[in-house]
C-alpha cells in the first residue's frame, strides 16, 4: 500500500487550508463579484452565507476526509460503497481540474502584474498622466490579448504547481504555507490604510458598508452562495482530501473556526482596499474581472516606494494563488494515488498536463481569440463562463449533495463522534446538526431554484 501523507504539526492543517482557502477567490474574485451585485447588499449575503452554510459544510467536509482518510471519491465509497454516492466525489475531481484550469490563468496574470511592478510600468503610466480607466485599456487588455504571453504564463504557473503538490503533503504543501499567509495580511492592511486615505475614499466605503437591499435579486444571492462556497474550497472534495490528512487528535471545530474567520477576514479588507481606490479613481466598480488588476496599479503609483509595494503585492499574491492552485491539484492527484496507485510524482505530472490543455481556452478567452472572446449564446467570455459553471453552480451543488450525505447518509451521530475525536466537546452541536440536515440543503436548493426560474 502506498504511504498516505500527513500535515506535520497541529497548525499545518490550519495553514494549508487556510492557504488553500485564501486565494485569488478573496482578492481578485470577491471585489468584482461584490461590486457587479450591489456591495455593501452583497456582503451582507456572503457573510451570512458564510456562518450559516458554508461554515458548517466545511466541518462536514474536514470531518469526511479525516473519518475515511480517503480523496473524495475513496471518502464516498467507504461510506456508501454501493450506489451513486460516489459519483459525487467524481464530480468533485472533475472539478478539481475544471477550476484548476481557469484559476490557473488568472494565477499567472499575478505573475505578470509582478514583472510589470518590478519594471516600473505603472510609474511610467502614472506619470505620462493615464488614470485608471485609460491605464486599464494600455495595461490590463493589451496583457491579457496576448495569446502567448497568456499561454506561457498559464504553463509556468501550471509548473510550479505541479512542483509543489509532487513534493507531498508536509514537504511541500504544508512548507509553503506558513508564514506568508500573516505576511500578505500585513500587506493588505497597509494597503487599506492608504485606500481609506484617498480622496473620495468615502463613497466607496458607503458602497460597501451601506447595504440597499432593493438590490438583492436571486442573481445577488446565488452569486454571494457561489462566493462563500468558493471562498472557503467547499463543495469539490478539496477540504475532504485535507482533511484526510489531519491526525486524530487534532481540534477540528476550532482549526475550521480559524480558517473561515481567516479567510473572511482576508476577503472583506481586499473590499476595503478596492472599493475606495475604485470610487476615488472615477471607476466602475461592476466592471468585471479586471477589476483588481485595473485598480491596484494605480494605488501603488500613488504611494511613496509604491514599485517595492506593488512588486511585492503581486508576489504574494503569486505566492497565495499557489498555495490554492495546490490545493485544488491534490483532490485529482489524491484519487490517482488513493485509487489508481499511481505515485505521486505521476499523478502530479499527468493531472497537471491535462489543466494545462483545458486551460489555454480560458487563457484565450481575454481578448486574444473573439469567439472565445465572446461566446455566442451565454454573452460572455469563456473564463467567466467556465467560472460560473464549476466555481458557482457545481460548487453549490456539491455542497448541497455533501450537506446531505453527510446529515442523512453518514448521518450527523457518526459525523459528530469525528468532529468530537481530539477536541471532546463541540458546544454548537445541535446548531450544526440543523444546519448540515436541513438548512444547508434546503437552503442551497431553494436558491439554485429560484436561479433557474428567475
Ligand atoms: N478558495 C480558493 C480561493 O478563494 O481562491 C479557490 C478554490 C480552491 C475554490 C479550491 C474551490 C476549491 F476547491
Amino acid at each position: 500500500m502506498i504511504k498516505r501523507g500527513n500535515w506535520n504539526s497541529r497548525i499545518g492543517f490550519i495553514l494549508a487550508a487556510s492557504g488553500s482557502a485564501v486565494g485569488l477567490g478573496n482578492i481578485w474574485r470577491f471585489p468584482y463579484t461584490a461590486g457587479k451585485n450591489g456591495g455593501a447588499a452583497f456582503l451582507v449575503i456572503y457573510l451570512a452565507a458564510i456562518l450559516a452554510l458554508a461554515l458548517p459544510v466545511l466541518l462536514a467536509e474536514a470531518a469526511l476526509g479525516r473519518a475515511t482518510g480517503k480523496n473524495p471519491v475513496g471518502a464516498f465509497k467507504a461510506i456508501a460503497p454501493r450506489g451513486l454516492w460516489k459519483s459525487v466525489g467524481y464530480l468533485g475531481v472533475t472539478a478539481g481540474f475544471m477550476i484548476l484550469s481557469y484559476y490557473a490563468v488568472i494565477a499567472g496574470w499575478t505573475l505578470g502584474y509582478f514583472f510589470k511592478a518590478v519594471s516600473g510600468e505603472f510609474n511610467r503610466l502614472t506619470a505620462a498622466g493615464h488614470d485608471a480607466a485609460t491605464m486599464s485599456r494600455h495595461g490590463f487588455a493589451s496583457f491579457t490579448s496576448s495569446p502567448v504571453l497568456q499561454i506561457i504564463l498559464l504553463a509556468v504557473f501550471l509548473g510550479l504547481t505541479i512542483y509543489v503538490t509532487s513534493r507531498g503533503v508536509s514537504g511541500g504543501i504544508e512548507r509553503w504555507s506558513k508564514m506568508l499567509m500573516p505576511l500578505l495580511l500585513g500587506l493588505l492592511l497597509l494597503l487599506m490604510v492608504r485606500a481609506l486615505t484617498l480622496k473620495g475614499a468615502g463613497a466607496g466605503v458607503a458602497f460597501y458598508l451601506k447595504p440597499d437591499f432593493s438590490l438583492i435579486t436571486p442573481s445577488v444571492v446565488i452569486a454571494a452562495m457561489g462566493q462563500a462556497f468558493f471562498s472557503l474550497s467547499l463543495g469539490i472534495g478539496t477540504m475532504i482530501t485535507y482533511g484526510s490528512y489531519v491526525k486524530k487528535n487534532e481540534n477540528l471545530p476550532a482549526s475550521t473556526g480559524w480558517i473561515a474567520l481567516c479567510d473572511t477576514l482576508i476577503a472583506v479588507t481586499a473590499g476595503f482596499i478596492i472599493f475606495p481606490a475604485v470610487f476615488s479613481q472615477g471607476m466602475d466598480p461592476a466592471e468585471g474581472p479586471g477589476l483588481v488588476f485595473n485598480i491596484l496599479p494605480v494605488i501603488f503609483a500613488k504611494i511613496p516606494m509604491g514599485q517595492v509595494f506593488g512588486a511585492f503585492f503581486f508576489l504574494l499574491l503569486a505566492i497565495a494563488a499557489l498555495t490554492t492552485t495546490v490545493s485544488l491539484l491534490e483532490v485529482p492527484v489524491a484519487y490517482f494515488i488513493d485509487e489508481r496507485g499511481w505515485p505521486r510524482r505521476r499523478a502530479a505530472w499527468i493531472a497537471g498536463g491535462i489543466c494545462l490543455v483545458f486551460g489555454i481556452p480560458a487563457a484565450l478567452s481575454q481578448g486574444s481569440v473573439g469567439f472565445l472572446t465572446r461566446l455566442p449564446l451565454v454573452n460572455t467570455d469563456f473564463l467567466s463562463f467556465w467560472d460560473l459553471i464549476w466555481g458557482n453552480l457545481v460548487l453549490s451543488i456539491g455542497a448541497l449533495l455533501i450537506a446531505v450525505f453527510v446529515g442523512w447518509i453518514w448521518k450527523s451521530g457518526n459525523a459528530l463522534l469525528e468532529i468530537t475525536r481530539g477536541s471532546g466537546r463541540f458546544r454548537p452541536a445541535f446548531l450544526w446538526v440543523i444546519a448540515i440536515r436541513y438548512l444547508a440543503p434546503v437552503l442551497i436548493l431553494v436558491i439554485l431554484l429560484s436561479k433557474i426560474l428567475s
